[in-house]
C-alpha cells in the first residue's frame, strides 16, 4: 500500500560544496525517500535537516557551525526535528561536531551514506549516530534505484571517486579517501536510465575523473573509452567531465575531444599556479610548461575549446616573481571561465606548516588575478557574438516569455520563447554579450 501523506516527513537538505555534493545530496534525499521522506525547500516546518558539507577552505567549514547554530529555534520548537550533517565536514571533524554543536544527531562520511537509513533508525531510537568509515562495499550499489520521475535536462553522474594525488595544501585525499572507479556498466545502466527521464546532458563528475580507469568488459576502460560508450546512447545529446588533473590528460581523451560528436567543447583542467618552484612546493608533478604544450596539444584536436581552471593565490612562500609567472601563464592560456581562492590554510596537510604569506597581500593578488581572467571570460563571451550556437534549454528566465539555457561552450543564452520546452536542444543566433550571459533568437529547427 503506498504511503499516505500524513505519514510523509519532511527533509531538507542544504548542499555545500562541488558538484559531487550536489549529486550525493540527490542520492541520499533518495535514500531517505526510501525511509518515508520527502525533501522540502525551507527548514522550517522540516522533521529533519541534513547538510551536505564541504571541507575544502576554511570559510566552507565555519559556515557549517554558524548553519547550525541557526537551527537552534527550530530544535526548540520541535524536539523530535532531527539534525545531520554528511559530506566533508562531517568525514573531517566528525567527533567535533558532535562536540562542538550538541543539536546535531547525525554525522554521516561521504563514503558511508548509503547507511543513512539505519542511522536514522538509531536516532529515532533516542542515540547520536557517528559514521565516517570508508567501508569496502561499493556504496553505489547498496543505495536504491534511482526513482523513476521526470527529470531536468542536465544530470551529473558520478564516476570515480577520491584522490591519490596529495597536493599539498588540499583536503580531498583525506575527506574523500582513495581514488576507486565505478565499473562501467553500472554507469552506462545509470546513464541509460537517466536518459529514459528526459534528461539530455550528462557531466560525468570525479575528483580526478580522468583518472578514470573501470573495470570493464576486454579489461580496464578510460574516461575516453567510457565517453565512447556513452555517446552511443540515443537521446543523450551532450557529454562532459569534471574536474581533470594535467597529468591524467592521456592521448585518448585529447583525441575524443577531436572527434567525438557528442564531447562537448569544454574542458575544466585546474594547473593552481604557473611558478614551477611553487608547484613544486604544491606537490603537483607538472611544470608551467608541461600544462602549456598539453593545451596546445588539445587546442590542436579541438581548436575552439574553452578552458577553464583554478588557481590558488598566496600559497605559502608565495613571492612576487612566483605569482607574476601565474599572470604570465593565465596571459598565454587564454581561459574563457577560472575559480580562484586565497589559500586557506587546512589543518593536517603538509602545507599548513610553512611559512604563510600575509592575508592582505593574499587579497591583493587574487583581485589582480581576478581582473584579468574577468577580462579574458569576457572576451571569449563577446567572441560568440554574430555565431550560430546549439543551445540545451533548462529553466524559465526571469523575465515574462523568456527561456535560459547552456551553450556547448557552458555560456547562459537567454532567448524570448514563450512556448519552447524546457529540454529543447535548439539553435539560437547569439546577438548580444552581456556581464555574465549571452543573448539570441531561436532559429527556425
Ligand atoms: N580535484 C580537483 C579540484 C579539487 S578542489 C583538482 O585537482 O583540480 C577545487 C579547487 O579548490 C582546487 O582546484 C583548488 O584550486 C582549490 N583548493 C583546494 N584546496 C585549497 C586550499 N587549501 N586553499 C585554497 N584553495 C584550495
Ligand atoms: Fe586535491 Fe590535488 Fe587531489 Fe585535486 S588532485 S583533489 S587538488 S589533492
Ligand atoms: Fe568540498 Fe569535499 Fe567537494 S571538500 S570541494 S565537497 S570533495
Amino acid at each position: 500500500m503506498a504511503e499516505s501523506k500524513a505519514n510523509t516527513k519532511k527533509l531538507y537538505i542544504k548542499t555545500y560544496g562541488c558538484q559531487m555534493n550536489v549529486y550525493d545530496s540527490e542520492r541520499m534525499a533518495e535514500a531517505l525517500g526510501a525511509s518515508g521522506y520527502e525533501q522540502t525547500q525551507s527548514p522550517e516546518g522540516a522533521d529533519m535537516i541534513l547538510l551536505n558539507t564541504c571541507h575544502i577552505r576554511e570559510k566552507a567549514a565555519e559556515k557549517i557551525y554558524s548553519e547550525l547554530g541557526r537551527y537552534k529555534g527550530l530544535k526548540a520548537e520541535n524536539p523530535a526535528l532531527k539534525i545531520g550533517v554528511a559530506g566533508c565536514v562531517a568525514q573531517a571533524e566528525g567527533q567535533e561536531i558532535m562536540r562542538r554543536q550538541p543539536l546535531v544527531d547525525l554525522v554521516v562520511g561521504p563514503q558511508a551514506y548509503h547507511r543513512l537509513p539505519d542511522l536514522l533508525a538509531r536516532v529515532n531510537a533516542g542515540k547520536k549516530a557517528l559514521d565516517t568509515d570508508f567501508p569496502p562495499e561499493d556504496k553505489f550499489e547498496h543505495l536504491p534505484v534511482r526513482p523513476q520521475a521526470k527529470r531536468r535536462p542536465a544530470a551529473f553522474l558520478t564516476v570515480q571517486e577520491g584522490c591519490d594525488k596529495f597536493c599539498a595544501f588540499c583536503v580531498v585525499p583525506y575527506t574523500r579517501g582513495a581514488e576507486v572507479s565505478r565499473p562501467p556498466a553500472r554507469i552506462l545502466a545509470e546513464a541509460r536510465a537517466l536518459v529514459a527521464r528526459g534528461v539530455r546532458e550528462i557531466t560525468l563528475l570525479g575528483q580526478n575523473v580522468n583518472a578514470y580507469h573501470g573495470a570493464g568488459a576486454g579489461g580496464d576502460w578510460s574516461l575516453a573509452r567510457l565517453i565512447r560508450a556513452l555517446s552511443e546512447i540515443d537521446g543523450l545529446a551532450r557529454i562532459r567531465f569534471t574536474t581533470s588533473h594535467p597529468n591524467d590528460m592521456g592521448d585518448d581523451l585529447i583525441a575524443a575531444h577531436g572527434d567525438c560528436e557528442k564531447l562537448m567543447p569544454y574542458l575544466h583542467l585546474p594547473v593552481q599556479s604557473g611558478s614551477d618552484r611553487i608547484l613544486k612546493r604544491m606537490n603537483r608533478s607538472h611544470t608551467a610548461e608541461s600544462y602549456l604544450k598539453l593545451i596546445e596539444r588539445i587546442r590542436a584536436a579541438r581548436p575552439d575549446i574553452l578552458l577553464s581552471g583554478d588557481f590558488i593565490v598566496g600559497f605559502p612562500e608565495e613571492t612576487d616573481a612566483d605569482f607574476q609567472a601565474t599572470m604570465d601563464l593565465i596571459r598565454a592560456v587564454g581561459y574563457g571561465q577560472a575559480y580562484s581562492f586565497k589559500y586557506s590554510t587546512r589543518p593536517g596537510t603538509p602545507a599548513a606548516e610553512r611559512d604563510q604569506v600575509d592575508e592582505a597581500v593574499k587579497t591583493e593578488r587574487l583581485h589582480t588575478l581576478q581582473a584579468l581572467i574577468s577580462t579574458q571570460q569576457r572576451a571569449a563571451q563577446d567572441r560568440m557574438v554574430g555565431k550560430t550556437v546549439s543551445v540545451l534549454f533548462e529553466r524559465a528566465g526571469r523575465e515574462a516569455g523568456q527561456m535560459v539555457g547552456k551553450s556547448e561552450h557552458l555560456h547562459a543564452v537567454h532567448v524570448d520563447a514563450p512556448d519552447l520546452p524546457v529540454g529543447s536542444l535548439r539553435k539560437v543566433k547569439i546577438i548580444a554579450s552581456n556581464s555574465n550571459s549571452l543573448a539570441g533568437v531561436l532559429l527556425p529547427e
